[in-house]
């Protein structure tokens, strides 16, 4: 009786400890925009974290949508509802610091650089990218590069055409394989796919001076040379698929893939997708050149994550963004994720061949930034880019768009 009595106690003891356990500190809710296909590299990182911490319940909030368009809305009413959650996806630069930096709703994460020692481990051009305000205020993962063109070999091959080094050769290329039956050379997505070709489309227009230009306030939004973009992206367009705003950027590369396009101008999370989600090999399956024109520039967004203030389990948070930071952490996400490491250590021998490259190029390309994805502009004049790119669309006049690009520019106060 006493024994049993004993065992009752010990029973009723551990019940305590176990609803103990269900503390607020044993979860993290980890928001992104990584669902589905986009899924499975921050799996892996995820995996990788409930092994070091058994005790912690991961929760994966992620709302589809690439490039985070319908994450950010979900976001942003989190964050004013005053329910953060405990860590979010966001991209290194204007895209955090122009929003919830300048709101004062985020930590700052300069201890957390200094005693993991990330400030000599990330490049320095990075660490000043997440820097504002006396502060640093995300945790960079991975980079990746926005200006690529994928193809398959074999068709090209088949068509009798060589990826283009330029717009203008790129449009005579356009010509041909009209002439051999394919409709739409270049395969496009919805919305944010179209910003994303005309970045490319400025960068090879503009060159890395003129493109960094238009961010210091050098170059004005309706300068001649910025006008000619908008006239060589309209000739583009006309090699695009109808169908865009219906088809996701998976959709899109897997027409080119299917051999119904030709080319695809998309980052090169669209690597990590046709290695790790469709098992193709890079080089055989599918091949990659820079963009039309942006040869020798390597046009880069990093992903980070970000801390807020008032969150419901900090610790737990705060072990989330050290392995997010750790040289194991970026090697087991980049990999799956078709990035290469933000961090200067990485071992290279656990990257394809298509990040290999990209490793290559990021060490010796000249080096700018993606405005579709948050690096280079500040938020107020990336948000307001749509209606730019709706002003061309309906009216297709150049001159329109570029007029109202320097009407932004100029509210905002770009370059000043
Ligand atoms: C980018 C993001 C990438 C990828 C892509 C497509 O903005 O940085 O990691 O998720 O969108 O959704």
């Amino acid at each position: 009786m006493k024994r049993l009595l004993g065992v009752m106690v010990t029973a009723a003891l551990a019940a305590l400890l176990s609803a103990g356990t269900a503390r607020a500190e044993d979860k993290l809710e980890i928001f992104s925009w990584w669902a589905g296909d986009e899924g499975p590299a921050l799996q892996a990182l995820i995996d990788r974290y409930s092994a070091l911490h058994p005790d912690i319940k991961v929760i994966n909030s992620t709302v589809t949508g690439g490039s985070g368009v319908n994450a950010r809305a979900v976001l942003k009413t989190r964050m004013l509802g005053g329910d953060p959650p405990d860590s979010f996806q966001v991209h290194a630069g204007q895209e955090l610091i122009g929003t919830w930096v300048v709101a004062k709703r985020m930590e700052d994460l300069t201890p957390l650089f200094k005693s993991e020692g990330w400030l000599k481990q990330f490049p320095p051009g990075l660490v000043s990218l997440l820097s504002a305000r006396g502060g640093i205020w995300s945790v960079p993962v991975n980079i990746h590069r926005s200006n690529v063109m994928w193809y398959v070999p074999a068709n090209l091959k088949r068509w009798g055409v060589e990826p283009p080094r330029t717009w203008d050769e790129f449009l005579a290329t356009c010509q041909v394989l009209k002439g051999k039956g394919v409709k739409a050379p270049l395969a496009l997505g919805e919305n944010w796919t179209v910003n994303h070709l005309w970045e490319s489309v400025a960068l090879g227009v503009l060159g890395p001076e003129g493109w960094n230009g238009l961010w210091t306030g050098k170059v004005r939004m309706d300068h001649a040379k910025v006008v000619k973009v908008w006239e060589t992206f309209g000739k583009v367009l006309d090699c695009t698929n109808a169908d865009a705003s219906g088809l996701s950027w998976q959709q899109a590369t897997d027409r080119m893939l299917k051999g119904d396009a030709a080319f695809n101008v998309m980052g090169d999370w669209a690597a990590g997708y046709m290695s790790t989600t469709l098992k193709l090999t890079p080089g055989e399956g599918f091949g990659w050149a820079p963009a039309p024109g942006t040869g020798g520039t390597f046009m880069m967004l990093s992903d980070s994550f970000g801390l807020p203030k008032g969150v419901k389990h900090r610790e737990a948070a705060l072990l989330w963004l050290k392995l997010l930071g750790s040289r194991e952490g970026q090697d087991i996400f980049n990999p799956l994720k078709g990035s290469i490491a933000a961090r200067l250590d990485s071992d290279l021998g656990k990257y394809n061949a298509y990040l290999q490259s990209a490793a290559k190029d990021w060490k010796g390309n000249t080096v700018v930034g993606s405005l579709v994805h948050g690096a280079v502009a500040p938020e107020s004049f990336g948000s307001q880019f749509g209606t730019v790119m709706e002003i061309y669309l309906n009216g297709r006049s150049a001159q329109a768009a570029a007029s109202a690009a320097a009407a932004i520019a100029e509210q905002v106060g770009l370059g000043r």
